[in-house]
């Protein structure tokens, strides 16, 4: 049976101290699921330390970006080779801060996903729409440009986790209404059903993100096409962070 994934993305938060202060409180505070993978994404001068923590240990070890290439001059640049080699299991690729912010474009986004995959790692794809596109009614037409160009000549789809970001959500305290969510989560599962096959697109974790926090988890995880969720702002704090590990489907 697939499990769901509840992974939180630190961003550029926390030092490698307070990295490490927040993960043992959350060790020791966590309860045993096992329904449900647990994911951080910590900065990359927090994961040495945090993977030497958790090792053995029920919460699993995710990064924010990665480079395509294994080494080479490439100034600034973290590699596959040197995530996979501390214990890093999944890598965030495409995430709408480093489209937008800092200009990566499908093909780059592509280029991570294939190389994260054939690392052995597992890549959150990360799709979503602005708001003017949505107003627009271009969504569909967006997410799906999206997921072609992302996962082009890509086949290692096992390794693969969806993560829908509407952008106008982000960080901006407006969710999506879970039946919002949902309806964007059945048109992903048809297209990669489509582009892939039926038996694969039944088994994807697709992950919703978006302003999501302790009041609305129980809500978007009652939806049946929402398989976990990606965390931003609400990741941060232990209680809040417990809070949405522990969601209840009432
Ligand atoms: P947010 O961020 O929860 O702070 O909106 C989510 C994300 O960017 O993954």
């Amino acid at each position: 049976m697939k499990k769901f994934l509840i992974a939180g993305n630190w961003k550029m938060h926390k030092t490698p101290n307070e990295s490490i202060i927040f993960v043992n409180e959350l060790l020791r505070r966590i309860k045993d699921y096992k329904d449900r993978d647990i994911l951080i994404c910590p900065p990359f001068t927090s994961l040495y330390p945090i993977s030497q923590i958790l090792k053995d240990r029920p919460i699993k070890l995710g990064a924010q970006n990665v480079y395509f290439e294994n080494e080479g001059p490439y100034t600034g640049e973290i590699s596959p080779l040197m995530l996979k080699d501390i214990g890093v299991e999944y890598v965030i690729c495409g995430h709408s801060e480093r489209r937008n912010i800092f200009g990566e474009t499908d093909e780059i986004i592509n280029k991570k996903v294939k190389k994260t995959v054939e690392m052995g790692m597992k890549a959150i794809l990360c799709v979503g729409e602005k708001l003017e596109e949505r107003e627009k009614g271009k969504t569909f037409e967006i997410i799906e440009n999206q997921i072609k160009k992302s996962l082009e000549n890509f086949d290692n789809i096992e390794n693969l986790v969806i993560a829908y970001e509407p952008v106008w959500a982000i960080g901006t305290g407006k969710t999506a209404q879970p039946s919002q969510a949902e309806e964007v989560h059945i048109f992903i599962r048809e297209l990669i059903s489509r582009i892939y096959n039926k038996e694969f697109a039944e088994n994807l974790i697709i992950l919703y993100g978006g302003s999501v926090k302790p009041e609305n988890i129980d809500q978007l995880m009652k939806e049946k096409n929402i398989d976990g969720v990606l965390v931003g702002n609400a990741c941060l704090k232990v209680d809040s962070f417990l809070r949405i590990i522990d969601y209840k489907i009432l």
